[in-house]
C-alpha cells in the first residue's frame, strides 16, 4: 500500500470511528456485546499504516480476544525475556526462572485486550506478530488498587511489579497533575527482538494516541522500564513526569527490588495528552 493510500485508509477508519462514538459509550456496560464488537474490531482490523523499508509490510491492527494465545506467545519470547529488569530476591521466589512471569502478570496484563485498547504489528506477508502493545483504562484510584493487589500477592515477583507501579503512580499523580477525567495507561510494549530500532515501538505509540481519542481518553501514559522506551517517548515528544531510580527502589530493609543492567537504570512515566 503506498503513503497516500495508508493515510487516506487511516483517515475513513478513524473518520468511521469517531460516527461510532455514541455506540462506543455503551461499551463500558456492554463491552462484550458482538454487535459493538465486531464494528470496532472490523475497522481496525483493516491495515492502518505501513513504514518504508523492511518494516513496509508491517500493518498495525487492534487485537482481538481471539489473539489471546497468540499475544501471550509473542510476549513470552519478546516481553518477558527481554525485559529491562529482573526482581532482585533474596530467595528464589515461586520456584521459577526471574525472567519467567507470575501468572498473575500474564493474566492481568493480557486482560488489557478486552478493552479494545491493544495493538499488535503484523508482518502481512507472514502473518507473524512482530510487535505489541497493551493498554487499559485506569483511574485516580489507580494506586489503591495496585496496592491491594500487591498486598493479596505476597512475596512474589508480580508483587515487586506492582510495588513498582503503585509507586510510579503515586508520584505522577496525573489526573491531578493534567485535570483529566479519562487516562489510558500502556502496561507493555515489544517488538520482536529481530527487527528493533526500525519505528515499530514509535508507530505503535503513534496509533495508540489514535485510538485513545478514537475512545475519547484525555491522557495517555506509559511506565518506561527500559532505557528505549523511555528514549522513544522523548522522541516523540511525551512528557516525563516521573522518574523512580532502580538503586533507590529499596525494600524497607535497604535492599534493592529490581536488579537492572545499564543502560537501564530507572523507570520513567510520560504522559501525552490527546
Ligand atoms: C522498547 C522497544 C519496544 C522499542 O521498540 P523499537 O521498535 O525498537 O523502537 P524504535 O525503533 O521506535 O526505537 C526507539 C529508539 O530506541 C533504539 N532501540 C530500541 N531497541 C534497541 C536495542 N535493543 N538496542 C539499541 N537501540 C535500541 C532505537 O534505535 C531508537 O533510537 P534511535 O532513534 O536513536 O535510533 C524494544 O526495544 C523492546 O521490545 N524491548 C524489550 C521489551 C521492553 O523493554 N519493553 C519496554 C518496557 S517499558
Amino acid at each position: 500500500m503506498c503513503a497516500t493510500s495508508t493515510l487516506l485508509c487511516s483517515h475513513l477508519v478513524i473518520q468511521k470511528i469517531s460516527l461510532l462514538r455514541p455506540l462506543l459509550h455503551w461499551r463500558k456496560y456492554e463491552h462484550r456485546h458482538g454487535l459493538i464488537q465486531s464494528l470496532l474490531y472490523g475497522h481496525f482490523n483493516r491495515s492502518i499504516s505501513t513504514t518504508q523499508q523492511k518494516a513496509k509490510d508491517i500493518c498495525i491492527r487492534v487485537i482481538k480476544p481471539a489473539d489471546r494465545q497468540r499475544v501471550l506467545d509473542f510476549l513470552r519470547i519478546h516481553f518477558y525475556c527481554d525485559k529491562p529488569y529482573v526482581v532482585a530476591t533474596t530467595a528464589n521466589i515461586n520456584n521459577t526462572a526471574l525472567t519467567e512471569p507470575d501468572k498473575a502478570d500474564e493474566d492481568y496484563n493480557i486482560s488489557k485486550i478486552e478493552h479494545g485498547t491493544c495493538l499488535m504489528a503484523v508482518d502481512q506477508q507472514s502473518q507473524a506478530t512482530v510487535g505489541v502493545l497493551l493498554a487499559g483504562p485506569k483511574g485516580p484510584n489507580e494506586a489503591e488498587l495496585l496496592s491491594i493487589r500487591a498486598a493479596k500477592e505476597g512475596l512474589t515477583k508480580w508483587s515487586v511489579i506492582l510495588k513498582l507501579w503503585e509507586r510510579a503512580e503515586r508520584e505522577s499523580n496525573v489526573y491531578k497533575r493534567y485535570g483529566v477525567q479519562r487516562v489510558l495507561h500502556c502496561t507493555v510494549l515489544a517488538v520482536d527482538r529481530n527487527i528493533r530500532g526500525k519505528r515499530i515501538g514509535a508507530r505503535l505509540f503513534n496509533e495508540l494516541q489514535e485510538l485513545g481519542k478514537t475512545w475519547n481518553y484525555e491522557l495517555v501514559t506509559v511506565d518506561c522500564t527500559s532505557y528505549y522506551s523511555s528514549k522513544l517517548c522523548k522522541q516523540l515528544g511525551w512528557e516525563c513526569v516521573n522518574e523512580i531510580y532502580y538503586n533507590e527502589y529499596v525494600n524497607e530493609n535497604g535492599h534493592a527490588m529490581v536488579n537492572a543492567k545499564p543502560p537501564h537504570v530507572c523507570c520513567r512515566t510520560y504522559a501525552v495528552r490527546l
